[in-house]
Parts: C-alpha cells; structure tokens; sequence
C-alpha cells in the first residue's frame, strides 16, 4: 500500500504515519526527519537543508527529490510506504506520478488530515519530538511516559528549531502557497480522502483505517 499524508505544518501527519505505518508494517518516510537526522549528523545535505528550514521555507525541490527516490530504492519499500511531508510542491507530486508510473505503479489514498490555523500554533509549542527515530510528542496531547525521554528509543526530546510562533506562521503560508494545491491534484487522480485532525489521535486514526480498508 502506497500512502501520502496531506495536511498543514502540526496537522497531526506524523504521528498517524507512525501509526498507520506500524499497523501495516510498511515504513514511514517523512523527508522532515531526513533532513532533522541530516543536520543532526552535520552532513552536506543537512547543511543545506537547515538554511532553509529555519526560516520555514520549504528545501528546493531538487535536493528534496534526489533524496526520496534514493530513499525509495531501499529493499523496505517494495510493499509500500507511508510518505509524510513529501510531496509539498506541484512539481514534487509529478515528479512522484512520473517515477511511479515507469513501474507501472500508483499511490493508492492521499489522506488530508483536516485541522485549522488556529489549532495549529497551539499543536506546535507543546510539541516535543525525537530527532533519532522520528517520535512525536505533546507535552499535553499525547505526552511521552518519561518527561523528555523518548518512549521507544529513549532519546531526549526536544523542542523543534522551527516550532517557534514566527515561523510556524511562516511555515503556514508556505503550506497554503505551495502545498494545499496537492489536494486539488490528489483528488483529480481520484485517491484523496479526508480526515478530520481535531479529534484524539486515536479517533483519527480510526477514521483513516476505515478510509484504507473500506
Ligand atoms: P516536516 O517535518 O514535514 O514538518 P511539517 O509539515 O511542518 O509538519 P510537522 O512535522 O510540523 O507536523 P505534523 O503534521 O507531522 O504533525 P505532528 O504529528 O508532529 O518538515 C519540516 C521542514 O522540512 C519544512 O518546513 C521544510 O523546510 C522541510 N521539508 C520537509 N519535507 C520537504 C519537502 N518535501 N520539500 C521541501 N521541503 C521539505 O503533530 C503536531 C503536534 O500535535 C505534536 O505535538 C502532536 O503530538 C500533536 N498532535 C498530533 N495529533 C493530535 C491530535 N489529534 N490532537 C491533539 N494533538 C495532536
Ligand atoms: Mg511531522
């Protein structure tokens, strides 16, 4: 099963990814933890990316595709994957149906996880997350069992460089600049779903599991 997540900065796509990727043992690929793992790493590619994230602009769609298709010719993909964070730009998306139909292949649900603005900066601030295996927290939403620990890998949890108010704002508008368009495409290739995000994460989830098995 071949899945993208849709939604706004804090909309909730990577903790369901998680989730969704669990359940159906196929992996997460979230381009915002590469890129988290790249700086974290000091790389080239990290390097790169930071001068862009911290502003909250999205990276340049060149560097972003080089690095999901290599991702992609990892042996854990053949079955599927649950994409998150990618893809963000028109240009992204057509290059994913492009190299997707040289094998004959397709996304099969685009699920937009439904949340307003509004919500949004509130999800942010309390945010925690684990730059070593990607976890996502919410000081009160859905907090870790050790504060500031990692429920799976015991990481320390910290809050993200992009979280603060400013470029959450920013980050908004990118998203309704660049990436909201993919819902209006996702639905031309007849896969989008949607979900309301403002409900427990766990009702969420519910919803998008009725979406992949109905
Ligand atoms: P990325 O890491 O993808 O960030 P994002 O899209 O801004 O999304 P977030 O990770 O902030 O939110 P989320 O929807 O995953 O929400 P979460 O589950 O954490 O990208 C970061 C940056 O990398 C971009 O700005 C860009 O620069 C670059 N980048 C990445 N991909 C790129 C690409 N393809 N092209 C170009 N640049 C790219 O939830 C948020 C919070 O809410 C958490 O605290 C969570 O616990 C809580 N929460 C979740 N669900 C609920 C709920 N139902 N109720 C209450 N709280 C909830
Ligand atoms: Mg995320």
């Amino acid at each position: 099963m071949k899945i993208i997540m849709l939604g706004a900065p804090g909309a909730g796509k990577g903790t369901q990814a998680k989730k969704i990727a669990e359940k159906y043992e196929i992996p997460h690929i979230s381009t915002g933890d590469i890129f988290r793992a790249n700086i974290k790493n000091n790389t080239e590619l990290g390097k790169k990316a930071k001068a862009y994230m911290d502003q909250g602009l999205l990276v340049p769609d060149e560097l972003t595709l080089e690095l999901i298709m290599d991702r992609f010719e990892q042996p854990d993909c053949k079955n599927g994957y649950v994409l998150d964070g990618f893809p963000r730009t028109i240009p992204q998306a057509e290059a994913l149906t492009k190299a997707l139909s040289e094998n004959s292949e397709k996304i099969d649900f685009a699920v937009n996880v439904e949340v307003p603005d509004e919500s949004i900066v509130e999800r942010m601030s309390g945010r925690r997350a684990c730059l070593n295996c990607g976890g996502t927290y919410h000081i009160i939403f859905n907090p870790s069992k050790k504060e500031g620990i990692c429920d799976k890998c015991s990481s320390e949890l910290v809050l993200r460089e992009d979280d603060k108010p400013e470029t959450v704002s920013k980050r908004l508008k990118v998203y309704h600049d660049q990436t909201q368009p993919l819902i209006d495409y996702y639905r031309g290739q007849n896969v989008l779903r949607e979900v309301d995000g403002t409900k427990e994460v766990s009702e969420v989830f519910d919803g998008i599991i009725n979406i992949l098995e109905a």
